[in-house]
């Protein structure tokens, strides 16, 4: 049986205000800390000039690979909608399904910070709405930190939340909790678009977000936002410049049936791995070939 790391006991992350930030030598990803990783460490690693991977994740066990194989930051995105809870969009998906999404990734990491996304509905109405859906996710999720949709559209969302002590991570650029205004589309292309998208990104730092996310948006814009900011930005479709890159984990591991994105690299096929070892599992069955003697009690 598959055993979860000793953190599964724990229910609640350090207070970020208790811990040393990362010296130099201390990488986010292959580093030796065995704490919980902060948004100070984020920030001392922009100034390294260190890039690192973000990947989402739903579940306590899917959660502890990646925690053993050195992920410093996951994100209990809202992509569980359509990636793990059968929704077609993002949009269905409640404050209750991503408590419980987050507090069981919690359990089954202890090095990762966990970010915790906020879903459509829950932050929209204005600061005090935010502040009370972000209050649910740390306080009985455990994450260290909440992630919302949009840019000078949040600003006051976020200001309330950093100065109530929850860091945010902001969203920018292709942002699908608004699929049903905007579409999948590539976002920052033009002039206009572009400029907007910079206020945008400049607007969320200002407001207090320790690091934002750029959603499909052109490669030179991206690198532009990265030298402007002094917060990291992760990229998602949006070229090689961020400091981080986030995928959606059933995309690249190749879980995700039907197509994916362009920007998505697929590092292995798990729907055919698992499909090949259910069908093994079923002739085996049918066949009367399992159980063997050695699956057996006597
Ligand atoms: O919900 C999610 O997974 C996200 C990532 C795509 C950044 O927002």
């Amino acid at each position: 049986m598959t055993q979860l790391p000793a953190a599964q006991q724990q229910t609640a992350q350090p207070a970020q205000g208790a811990l040393k930030p990362s010296g130099s030598g201390r990488a986010l990803y292959g580093g030796k800390s065995t704490r919980r990783i902060t948004v100070r460490d984020l920030a001392a690693a922009k100034e390294r000039g260190e890039k690192w991977p973000m990947l989402t994740a739903y579940d306590a066990l899917t959660a502890s690979v990646f925690d053993e194989a050195g992920i410093p930051v996951m994100l209990v995105g809202d992509s569980a909608g359509n990636c793990h809870l059968g929704y077609e969009t993002t949009v269905p998906v409640t404050l209750d399904e991503m408590t419980m999404l987050a507090a069981a990734v919690v359990r089954g990491t202890s090095r990762a910070l966990i970010v915790g996304d906020l879903p459509f509905g829950s932050y929209q109405e204005g600061p005090v709405q935010a502040l009370r859906s972000a209050t649910r996710l740390v306080k009985e999720a455990g994450v260290g930190a909440v992630k919302l949709e949009g840019g000078e559209r949040s600003h006051r969302q976020i200001e309330l939340l950093v100065e109530s002590g929850i860091p945010v991570m902001a969203h920018i650029g292709l942002t699908p909790q608004s699929v049903n205004a905007m579409g999948y589309r590539v976002q920052g292309r033009g002039e206009e678009a572009a400029a907007q998208l910079l206020r945008d990104a400049k607007a969320v730092q200002d407001a207090g977000a320790f690091a934002v996310v750029l959603e499909l948006v052109p490669a030179e814009l991206a690198a532009e936002v990265t030298r402007v900011l002094h917060i990291p930005t992760v990229g998602i479709g949006a070229g090689a410049e961020t400091d981080a890159q986030v995928l959606v984990w059933t995309d690249m591991l190749g879980l995700t049936g039907g197509r994916v994105p362009k920007f998505v690299k697929q590092y292995v096929n798990l729907r055919e791995v698992m499909g090949g070892a259910v069908k093994a599992f079923a002739e085996e069955v049918v066949g009367g070939t399992f159980p063997r003697d050695e699956h057996s009690v006597h």
